[in-house]
């Protein structure tokens, strides 16, 4: 079950592509269409497009592209059904009550009652903390300094391991496993999976909870336990405390590694720290963080890790579009003890004397190569040169990397045009090895396509297979951007493929989509987008129906006819490799002969269909 399609379309139709696209992304009128920043990557440079006579986006950067549905399933991470509920309300809608699938209501039924279950679980172990159970954990909170408004505020709680007892009631076992908070044993024994733990909520942007870290009091191991991924849960996706850091008014965030540097900053007034899951800082954590602001002061552990998990998360940060800032915390460890000794006074000059990215990373090198001013040391202090240098490269834009290239030379005596020669030379080799890998993922993207399509047995490719797969791929693009935009070339198209000559489900689809198609119009390609359900679909389907080339070749007949030629030659191709495959040597000695037979007579017929 789903939607009808006249639903669907009532649904797009009064969501203008622009106005949707224009409240996440700022645009510029070009040409007959409208171009920006790119939100689904970094770039400065726009080269994100927006037509509103074809009421579809395409990125020319990173090959996003599709219909209004798709920019909200890809820029808010949900399902069809979720966007198309997104675009009814924000026109005010009425969605008809049957339409939404089983599996997807069925689905969102669940993300609810698993949101329920976390804040009911939430709900318990605040109030546990406030009760005579929770006494060491609310000793343990006063210990480490913390207000009651501060414990509130971030809902802390306590766990005295009697969750379990207290839903078991109200929720059936295996929901209450899938939630990850509960521990169960082969024997058919249940218990909690947090039991004797401070509590730490983590919310999702909405304000609802979504996991919790659970921390020992004292020593212990191990010292956080944290709720696993689940359908309401992905900690690649999320940061601790963003829902309330993002209304800062600060204008920048700071990023911590833990839950308690991210409270005791708040406590000491700094309404704008963030902190990652439990794990390093992921590609999508920074591409959110930037959304927000382009201004981030990292405070991790003065510690070897942390100095290195800085080292990790600056290119990533950089890579969202953020020049991230370092903060010096010596001789503390973390800004939790920072703040506790020296205050957040103290704190904020270090903020604002935080070092740029440039600086920590060049001072982070430098330890990793010895005393490098030793004459005893010179490989060393090369290698530390050339570190920098392969650093220097990461900076696209020339004007950037010349002042961080200077710097460099001023501040560690270096000749500054042989450490350019080094830096380019570095560079073309670095984008030589880019292109090859470009190149490797483009046939690895072909052979998984041909994997998809076929019977689903995975085979490897000969090779030069690739290259003739992106041939025929190309051809079935060009034909289906045809199809849709010129009714009178398709009658002729259909007259000679069947929609079994093209490869791949989507395309098949698309085909039968544009056959059915009135006759004598074109098809409108953003609705024939919405007939599918996955962002993934979507975009294929986008990317099929805009050839850029098609529509701009002079002789459009000339095109179509060698098209045909090369789908039919295709179908030949595999009938006769079936017909070896079979033995059946006879059979493939009639379709040779046919098939030279075949060439001649359809070219002419295409010929005169045409002209
Ligand atoms: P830290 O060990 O630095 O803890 O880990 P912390 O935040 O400073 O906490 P306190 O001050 O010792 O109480 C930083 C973060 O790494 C994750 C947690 O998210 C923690 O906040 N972590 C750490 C785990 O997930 N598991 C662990 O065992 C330890
Ligand atoms: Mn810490």
């Amino acid at each position: 079950m789903r939607y009808p399609d006249e639903v669907i379309d009532e649904v797009r139709s009064r969501n203008d592509i622009v106005s949707v696209i224009e409240q996440y992304v700022t645009l510029k009128r070009a040409g007959s269409g409208y171009q920006g920043l790119c939100p689904f990557h970094s770039e400065k440079t726009p080269s994100f497009h927006v037509t509103p006579s074809r009421q579809m986006y395409k990125c020319f950067g990173c090959q996003k592209g599709g219909n209004v549905f798709t920019f909200i399933m890809e820029y808010e991470n949900v399902s069809f059904p979720e966007a198309l509920r997104i675009l009814a309300d924000r026109v005010g809608y009425q969605l008809p009550k049957i339409a939404e699938s089983e599996t997807s209501a069925e689905l969102r039924t669940k993300r609810e009652r698993m949101l329920s279950l976390y804040k009911e679980a939430a709900e318990y172990y605040y109030k546990k903390l406030r009760s005579d159970a929770g006494k060491y954990g609310m000793e343990y909170f006063t210990g480490r300094k913390l207000t009651p408004e501060t414990m509130r505020q971030f809902g802390l709680g306590y766990s005295d391991g009697r969750l379990y007892n207290e839903l078991k009631g109200r929720y059936d076992d295996p929901f209450l496993r899938e939630s990850g908070l509960f521990t169960f044993r082969e024997n058919g024994g249940a218990g909690d999976k947090f039991f004797n733990r401070v509590m730490f909520p983590i919310f999702d942007n909405n304000g609802k909870v979504i996991a919790f870290g659970g921390r020992v009091m004292g020593d212990g191991q191990p010292k956080y336990l944290n709720s696993p991924e689940s359908l309401i849960f992905n900690k690649s996706r999320n940061l601790y405390h963003l829902n309330q850091a993002r209304r800062s008014r600060r204008g920048y965030l700071i990023l911590c590694e833990g839950y308690m540097d991210v409270i005791s900053l708040t406590q000491a007034g700094f309404d704008n720290a963030v902190a990652t899951l439990g794990t390093a800082l992921t590609e999508q954590q920074a591409q959110i963080l930037a959304r927000f602001t382009k201004d981030v002061v990292l405070t991790y552990d003065s510690d070897g890790a942390g100095q290195k998990a800085i080292d990790r998360a600056i290119p990533i940060l950089y890579s969202a579009g953020i020049r991230a800032r370092v903060v010096d915390m010596s001789p503390y460890k973390d800004p939790d003890e920072f703040i506790k000794n020296l205050g957040a006074e103290e704190y904020e000059k270090r903020i604002r004397d935080a070092r740029s990215s440039y600086r920590f990373e060049m001072e982070y090198l430098q330890t990793q190569f010895g005393d490098i001013t030793s004459t005893d040391n010179t490989d060393g202090a090369n290698a530390f040169v050339d570190a920098a240098a392969r650093w220097m490269i990461r900076y696209e834009d020339e004007l950037e990397r010349e002042t961080y290239m200077k710097a460099f030379c001023k501040d560690y005596n270096v000749n500054y045009q042989a450490f350019v020669k080094r830096v380019n030379r570095l560079g073309a080799e670095e984008l030589g090895r880019k292109a090859a890998e470009a190149v490797r993922a483009q046939q690895e993207a072909a052979r998984a396509a041909e994997v998809l399509d076929g019977d689903g047995e995975v085979q490897t490719p000969p090779a030069g297979r690739a290259a003739k797969r992106d041939e025929i791929l190309n051809t079935q693009d060009y034909l289906v951007t045809i199809l849709a935009g010129v009714p009178k070339a398709r009658k002729i198209i259909r007259k000679y493929l069947t929609i079994e000559d093209f490869t791949g489900s989507v395309y098949q689809k698309v085909v039968q989509l544009c056959y059915d198609n009135p006759e004598h119009d074109p098809v409108d390609a953003a609705k024939l987008v919405s007939r599918f359900e996955s962002a993934e679909e979507q975009r294929l389907a986008a990317d099929m129906m805009s050839d850029e080339m098609a529509m701009k070749t002079e002789d459009i007949s000339k095109a179509v006819e060698d098209a045909v030629m090369k789908m039919v030659k295709r179908r030949t191709e595999n009938q006769l490799a079936k017909a070896k495959e079979e033995n059946n040597l006879k059979e493939a000695a009639r379709i040779m002969r046919e098939s030279r037979k075949e060439t001649e007579s359809l070219r002419m017929r295409l010929r005169a269909e045409v002209y």
